[in-house]
């Protein structure tokens, strides 16, 4: 099991504790780990089964069709599948479960006639007899004590940044002209796959040259050449507890000086966010440190034609840094990430979607990026809104260049931000 039963036990007791004041002395929560889902046309061939975040976070257990059941008078209550004849016969030995009979689950609900019903987690089918705005209060409720981690979770994930290491220092030789993208991720995930990795949180991202500078680029066969800077974002995932990861490489082992000069950049705009992962912080203000420092550069070199000041204003700088900072990571690569937030605004020209105040227990993602990316440089919406705030043709200079984006994970404390991701070289 992935955690000891005294670390669940004190998530069990953090989570009565915040609903204490929210749930009434009638009202039942129910946590659903969810079902396998079938494959179409597949008989009885199934998706690889992950347990909702919830359930499994609350409860250690990976098995489907589990429900923890909360109710102020009785406490916590687990239902679970028992494991079955054919489960053994089939799949050889499955973890024991402790819990009642799933098959009890709804007498046992009826017998207690709750108030209210709130379901988390993954529910099949609907008992829920609440409004949406009373059941978004349960389940922020929730999500605000699954944001803080706890000390297995730290822990965890600090060794799964192991695992990764494993990888990047193996592309420290392994890249060089000739190997393919598709090369570099076989040979990363190989050794964090046999370093004790379960699988990728995420399709591993490598871009060379030109190709760093799509965000989510897919490994593809293009040669990397002699002057290339390659990007990889990958990472590594026990559980689904997992590190999200980026640095940068050279073809030839050694950056030119026109890399250094974006490389050192983005370290310098990392750096300063990541001084200010403390707690009371507001988040858009960690974003915002990274684009003023990548403005100022961009200003430096003559790319922008405006102050700093100006192009985070006028949003010229998310010609660049189009993205948001960061996120929150752990318990998969986007963690409960926040209240939800379906209308974001912009900060320095970028949509946040996480917009909130950091807390002592937080892990989020600080990952300032730079790219030149054609499609943007040549949009002509994109030039029509920017004018003559950025000085074009200097840009499109870098179009071969392609993009830097560095990426750790770093843990809010009150002794400050602590980078759980800080054995992988940059
Ligand atoms: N790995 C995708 C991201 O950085 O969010
Ligand atoms: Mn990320
Ligand atoms: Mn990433």
């Amino acid at each position: 099991m992935t955690f000891n039963l005294e670390t669940l036990e004190n998530r069990k007791n953090r989570v009565a504790q915040a609903l204490s004041t929210v749930l009434g002395n009638e009202d039942l929560v129910l946590v659903y780990s969810g079902e396998p889902i079938q494959k179409s046309g597949g008989f009885d061939q199934t998706y690889d089964f992950l347990p909702h975040p919830e359930y499994f976070w609350l409860t250690g257990s990976r098995r489907p069709y589990g429900v923890s059941a909360y109710s102020k008078k009785e406490g916590w209550v687990d239902f679970a599948l028992l494991v079955n004849r054919d489960e053994k016969i089939w799949e050889g030995g499955r973890e024991s479960v402790a819990g009642l009979p799933i098959e009890d689950l709804e007498k046992w609900i009826e017998k207690r006639k709750p108030q209210k019903i709130f379901q988390l987690g993954l529910p099949k089918k609907q008992l829920s007899n609440t409004s949406a705005e009373e059941l978004a209060v349960i389940q922020e409720t929730f999500s605000q004590v699954r944001r803080i981690k706890d000390q297995a979770e730290v822990d965890l994930i600090k060794n799964i940044s192991l695992m990764a290491n494993f990888g990047y220092k193996k592309l420290k030789t392994f890249i060089r002209p000739g190997v393919t993208e598709r090369d570099i991720q076989l040979e990363y995930e190989f050794e964090v796959l046999k370093n004790g990795a379960h699988k990728m949180p995420y399709g591993s991202i490598v871009g060379a040259g030109s190709n760093a500078a799509i965000l989510h680029a897919v490994p593809t066969s293009r040669v990397v050449k002699s002057g290339d800077l390659i990007l990889i974002d990958a990472g590594a995932d026990v559980d689904d507890y997992c590190v999200d990861i980026t640095r940068v490489f050279s073809a030839d082992g050694k950056f030119s000086s026109e890399q250094n000069t974006i490389i050192n950049l983005v370290k310098d705009a990392q750096r300063s966010s990541i001084e200010l992962c403390r707690p009371g912080v507001e988040w858009r203000d960690v974003h915002l440190a990274s684009a003023k420092v990548m403005a100022q550069g961009l200003k430096d070199m003559g790319i922008l034609n405006i102050s700093a000041e100006e192009a985070m204003s006028t949003g010229a700088i998310s010609v660049f840094f189009p993205h948001g900072v960061g996120h929150m990571v752990g318990l998969r690569v986007r963690d409960v990430g926040g209240p939800p937030n379906p209308n974001p605004k912009k900060y320095a020209g970028a949509r946040l979607r996480v917009d909130m105040k950091l807390q002592q227990g937080h892990l989020m993602t600080v990952e300032p990026g730079l790219y030149f990316i054609e499609a943007l440089l040549n949009d002509a919406e994109t030039r029509q809104t920017f004018g003559d705030q950025i000085n074009w043709n200097e840009a499109l200079k870098w179009r071969e260049f392609g993009g830097v984006r560095i990426e750790d994970d770093i843990l809010v404390t009150t002794k400050g931000p602590q980078n759980l991701t800080e054995v992988v070289e940059k």
